[in-house]
């Protein structure tokens, strides 16, 4: 049963289950009620903002945006790409983005500014994964997941080349398949 393109399971369901519900106990206290729109940011945010929306309290809308910063090789240049907008006003309300994994910081740090301009009430970014070893822009992040170290990694939404987003885990993806 052993996938062909995994090293090894890095982060298992069950404590993608525990981080979920740590990270929603929190969002939930912090907001105290509050209404909230959570921007999902496609594609690799889908599974884990559909498993943490389940967990919060507070009256929710999501909306979908795509976005990127451009890369030259495996170094983000600090751009950001908009593929797709926010289909709504998000001026005076509570904003919080949903990441699948912040790696060097451009992307998000370039989206919180972008959408800072919008005039939300509140912005704040949750995310499930964080690479600290990998920051090249500081970003504020409200809420983080599980910190895990600088390896490439896959499933629960996260692809290589589009494939294993499917993944209920997360899992190291071998090297002898990207280089
Ligand atoms: P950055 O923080 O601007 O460098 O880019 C973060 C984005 O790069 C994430 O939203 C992912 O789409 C992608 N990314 C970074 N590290 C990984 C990884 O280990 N696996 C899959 N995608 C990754
Ligand atoms: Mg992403």
């Amino acid at each position: 049963m052993a996938n062909p393109y995994i090293e090894r399971v890095l982060v298992s369901e069950e404590e993608i289950k525990k981080t979920v519900t740590r990270l929603a106990d929190q969002i939930n206290k912090d907001y105290n009620g509050e209404e909230l729109l959570v921007v999902v940011i496609l594609k690799g945010s889908m599974i884990f903002a559909a498993d943490l929306v389940k967990e919060l309290t507070m009256p929710v809308t999501i909306d979908f945006m795509r976005a990127s910063s451009y890369r030259s090789g495996t170094a983000s240049s600090g751009f950001i790409n908009i593929k797709q907008d926010l289909g709504t006003d998000i001026s005076g309300k509570n904003v919080l983005i949903i990441e699948d994994i912040i790696d060097s910081g451009n992307t998000l740090h370039k989206l919180k500014e972008l959408l800072r301009e919008r005039n939300p009430k509140t912005i704040r970014i949750c995310t499930l994964l964080d690479k600290p070893a990998r920051r090249v822009t500081p970003v504020d992040v409200e809420y983080s997941g599980i910190a895990i170290p600088d390896e490439y990694v896959v499933g629960y939404g996260l692809d290589y080349n589009e494939i294993l987003r499917n993944l209920p885990y997360v899992g190291v993806l071998k090297r002898e398949i990207y280089e």
